[in-house]
């Protein structure tokens, strides 16, 4: 086979980390010549991980704009990645997930007629508006792609039904457990990167981590949730929270304002993946509305609280590794209370099974696409 030029695009932090043991396995793969373009849908979220793991992009359209809405992205990822396809002509791009880069590139690369790998396709929750616009932008990108890099077999089973050919779909686990096993045995000293950290630690017992930024609970939800995380503080004196919090404009003012004063609840900046991993496996339980996040914590022996309404992950909660507890002030600290309160509920919890994945995923997406071209 002639050498195959494979673009990957990727715009958010989560792809970056998704996407990272993919283009290293790409590259290890000498019939692939790799092409990275980034849309920078994130700026210095995205920068964090592509340093790590010493990734340059080819291509930068630098998009990211303050507090940008849906649409600015979508426009300018579709004219943008556009015009490097219509240069670089590969011969297959890959996307991964549900961002606006996702579907603004599959769309780009559908009005080229070049095909598209999605990795992490197939998750669902039924309902369009939840998450939003993630949910959306996943049905959209399998409408749009070629191959289907389904993680979970019940990912692949929710794209049959939606009538795409099964030898199209193919369950290869989620690339996110390659990038955390890479990491996780990666020496680290908080004393020296983040001393604020390392000192709050030394003041609580139980390390509550959290991370939430949906649009769909922006206003009164978030709201809720951060004022349970107050009364959780105020109910335990040996429970601390970390909470890195993301940058955007709508999350960040609600957060500082209702947890900012707070002594047990540290607020920082959002931390670089190794950082984030090694407070994961310090923290007691994880209180989040990441999808990432509910992906990692398992092979951790983590719990995870899901402050959401729906989970398009629902493999976590059939494991029993993962609870979906919404986002009202009352059913998020009556969840985690359960879980301080009731040492052998917390134990059921922790089983170090990950329904997810095994941490060979890259490698055989790479496979497959290998299998692409010779077909
Ligand atoms: C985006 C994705 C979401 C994903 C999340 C991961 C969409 C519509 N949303 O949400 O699916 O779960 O990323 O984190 O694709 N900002 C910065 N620096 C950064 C990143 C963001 O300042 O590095 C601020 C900017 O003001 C930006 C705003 O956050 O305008 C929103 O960024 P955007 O990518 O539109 O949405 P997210 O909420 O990050
Ligand atoms: N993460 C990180 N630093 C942080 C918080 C999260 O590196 O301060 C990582 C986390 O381990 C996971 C990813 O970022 O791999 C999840 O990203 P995010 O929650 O922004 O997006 P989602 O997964 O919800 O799309």
């Amino acid at each position: 086979m002639s050498v195959k030029k494979i673009m990957v695009i990727l715009g958010t932090r989560p792809e970056a980390v998704k996407l990272a043991p993919v283009i290293s396995a790409l590259r290890n793969n000498s019939d692939f010549h790799t092409v990275v373009l980034s849309t920078a849908q994130h700026r210095q979220m995205l920068d964090q991980v592509l340093e790590l793991f010493g990734i340059v992009p080819d291509y930068d359209l630098n998009i990211m704009t303050a507090n940008q809405t849906i649409a600015d992205v979508t426009v300018s990822c579709l004219q943008g990645v556009g015009r490097i396809l219509a240069d670089e002509k590969p011969d297959f791009v890959i996307v991964q997930g549900d961002t606006t880069t996702v579907f603004a590139s599959a769309l780009a690369c559908f009005y080229q007629r070049i095909p598209v790998g999605h990795v992490e396709a197939g998750l669902r929750t039924a309902d369009i508006y939840s998450p939003y616009p993630e949910e959306a932008n996943r049905r959209l990108a399998s409408v749009l792609a070629t191959v289907h890099f389904a993680p979970t077999a019940w990912a692949a089973d929710n794209l049959k039904h939606e009538g795409i050919a099964t030898e199209k779909i193919h369950v290869t686990g989620n690339t996110v457990i390659d990038a955390l096993l890479s990491v996780a045995g990666i020496p680290f000293d908080l004393s020296e990167k983040h001393v604020n950290i390392f000192t709050f630690l030394k003041t609580i017992n139980r390390l509550l981590l959290v991370t939430a930024h949906r649009r769909e609970s922006f206003g009164d939800p978030f709201r809720e949730m951060c004022e349970a995380m107050r009364d959780i503080v105020r109910t335990y004196d040996d429970v601390g929270i970390i909470y890195p919090v993301h940058p955007n404009p709508n999350v960040i003012a609600t957060a500082h304002e209702l947890l900012g004063n707070d002594p047990r609840i540290l607020l920082v900046e959002p931390l670089d993946y190794v950082t984030f991993i090694h407070l994961m496996k310090h923290a007691h339980l994880l209180l989040t509305d990441s999808g990432g996040v509910q992906e990692e914590a398992p092979s951790l022996g983590k719990p995870v609280l899901i402050m959401r309404e729906k989970t398009e992950r629902q493999e976590g909660i059939e494991a029993g590794v993962t609870r979906l507890v919404g986002t009202s002030r009352q059913g998020i600290v009556s969840a985690v209370k359960q879980l301080l309160d009731n040492v052998n509920d917390y134990k059921v919890m922790v089983t170090g099974n990950n329904p997810f994945g095994d941490g060979k995923a890259s490698g055989r997406i790479v496979s497959i696409i290998s299998d692409y071209f010779r077909e």
